[in-house]
């Protein structure tokens, strides 16, 4: 181990254990070396500039209609694997893997699972919202997102912000981001929100950091107003999910209606 390796956090303290559990969300320092960020920040800027995944629906921009030449204002790459098979092999895979054991389940699995782009001066908001409300409603999930920035993570170039506690509540109404079910991306529903998210805690983090969510904890990013792109790599673990116990409803994906399902089913029809 290289002494740069050494200083590399591999673990989670009791301390940093309790910490998550009790309020949804924890901030660690680099899960890997400066070397590594180095080389990840080339794949990702590769794949973002040649457009991977455009045509399959798997690059599309969360903020906005997503339309052909529009410029994203936050694009996004899911399995960013799949264009860079580099990403599936480094430290911060291992890293994030141990450490998802400790705080989850010691059989907890997972990946490389997004990334999301927020450019120079444009980049968008991603606006609050849990991440559970993306997903199928049928399951109950037990899952963390690391969310690792490849530069650093300021207020001002849209670190993550989180509530403490939300991942005790249910999921709250969300809708597409501006109420138009075009767009991808999601935001909360509800007429109180400045008074929901007034205890919201800003997380900035070093490049490599980590800031680990659960699956319901409410989170949000600011806008990109600094001249230097922020690069983010969301990285999922979790345990089997299980059937809901209640029948319930995510009216707001029924309803979306986004370029990128049409390029993702018109790509699988080929
Ligand atoms: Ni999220």
């Amino acid at each position: 181990m290289s002494n740069s390796e050494s200083s590399v956090v591999s673990s989670v303290t009791p301390e940093q254990i309790s910490f998550f559990h009790e309020n949804g969300f924890l901030a660690l320092d680099p899960i890997t070396t400066p070397d590594e960020i180095a080389w990840m920040r080339e794949s990702y800027d590769r794949i973002f500039s040649q457009r991977a995944g455009r045509e399959e629906g798997n690059q599309f921009d969360l903020g906005g209609t997503d339309e052909e030449g529009k410029e994203a204002t936050l694009p996004q790459i899911l399995n960013p694997a799949k264009y860079a098979p580099e990403l599936n092999d480094g430290l911060y895979l291992k890293n994030a893997q141990a450490i998802a054991r400790q705080l989850l389940n010691p059989n907890a699995g997972g990946g490389v699972a997004h990334a999301i782009f927020k450019p120079a001066g444009i980049g968008a908001p991603t606006p609050w919202h849990q991440d559970e409300a993306y997903w199928d409603p049928q399951w109950q999930y037990y899952n963390v997102s690391f969310w690792m920035p490849l530069q650093e993570a300021t207020i001002e170039n849209g670190c993550l912000w989180f509530v403490p506690k939300s991942h005790y509540w249910e999921i709250l109404p969300h809708r597409s981001i501006g109420n138009d079910p075009r767009i991808h991306g999601l935001e909360l529903a509800v007429d109180n929100a400045e008074q929901v998210t007034k205890s919201a805690v800003p997380c900035p983090l070093k490049p490599g950091g980590v800031t680990i969510h659960l699956n319901r904890t409410l989170h949000y990013s600011g806008p990109n107003k600094t001249d230097i792109a922020r690069r983010a790599l969301i990285l999922g673990y979790g345990v089997a999910n299980s059937p809901y116990p209640a029948p319930r409803n995510f009216s707001w994906n029924d309803i979306k209606m986004t370029p990128r399902q049409e390029r993702a089913q018109s790509s699988q029809s080929k």
